[in-house]
């Protein structure tokens, strides 16, 4: 049986490499999520390299902008006969300015995608979500409470650090259900985010690794987890 799962942030970076891994399996259906469409064409090149028989169906919208949790909601509905076995939030918005600096725009903007986006589209995906599935949210190692923080990244570590409290809260309104809902804090993987937060500094693991990780956690740990903030980080930068 087709298992359907909604990626977002899937462009490059992290998200690319969870869909490419995902892509080995064909039994399982994807609806990929970015704004940028040439990486969502590369992503189905590459995707079509690794399995030809592997259904990834790609969406070109940006989370920012309130119509597209409609458009998302009616994508599944339509095409994945309104049942989804899970859903990565993986799309993250990184501003580095001085805390003074942030416009509220930027502000904005952060919290939208960071936040409002991934509470709202899994408040309007819930009544597809089939008894198996498995809400994983990414966040950062940096929202975390008293880990490292880092100047210049206060709009970015705040919005993130948001995730984890309504991993927790999430898990308690549907513990009567089978979903469950998680959130995996990374630390330093080596993407176009981590060279514009941190530029030089070279992480200890690449997408491709951590997204092998994230493919894993998510197949494997609705078993063992719900309602957990799970550290991933070997490094702090
Ligand atoms: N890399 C790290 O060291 C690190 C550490 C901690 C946490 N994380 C988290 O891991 C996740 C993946 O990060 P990454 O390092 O792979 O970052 P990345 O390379 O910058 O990729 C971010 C992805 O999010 C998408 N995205 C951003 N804004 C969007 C919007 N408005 N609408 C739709 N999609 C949007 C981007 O696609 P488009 O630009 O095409 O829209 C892109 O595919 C993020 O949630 C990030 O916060 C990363």
């Amino acid at each position: 049986m087709m298992r359907n799962i909604l990626v977002t942030g899937c462009s490059r970076g992290i998200g690319f490499e969870v869909v490419k891994g995902l892509a080995q399996d064909s039994s399982i259906s994807v609806l990929a999520i970015s704004r940028d469409e040439k990486g969502l064409s590369r992503l189905i090149e590459e995707c079509r390299l690794i399995n030809t028989n592997f259904h990834l169906h790609t969406l070109s919208i940006d989370l920012a902008m309130d119509r597209s949790i409609e458009t998302i909601s009616e994508y599944v509905k339509i095409n994945f006969n309104s049942s989804l076995d899970g859903v990565i939030h993986n799309a993250g918005y990184l501003i580095k300015k001085a805390f003074v600096d942030i416009t509220t725009k930027e502000l904005k903007d952060s919290f939208q995608v960071n936040c409002i986006s991934p509470f709202l589209l899994t408040q309007k995906l819930t009544p597809y979500l089939n008894k198996v599935a498995h809400v994983l949210f990414i966040s950062s190692m940096g929202g975390i409470q008293s880990s490292k923080k880092f100047p210049g990244l206060s709009a970015y570590t705040t919005s993130k650090s948001t995730l984890m409290t309504m991993t927790e809260c999430l898990a308690e309104e549907f513990k009567m259900t089978n979903i469950k809902f998680n959130c995996l804090a990374l630390g330093a993987v080596q993407t176009e985010m981590l060279s514009c937060a941190f530029p030089g500094y070279e992480a200890p693991l690449s997408a491709a690794e951590m997204g092998a990780y994230i493919i894993d956690f998510y197949i494997n740990a609705r078993k063992y987890f719900n309602g957990q903030v799970i550290p991933i980080a070997l490094t702090t930068p």
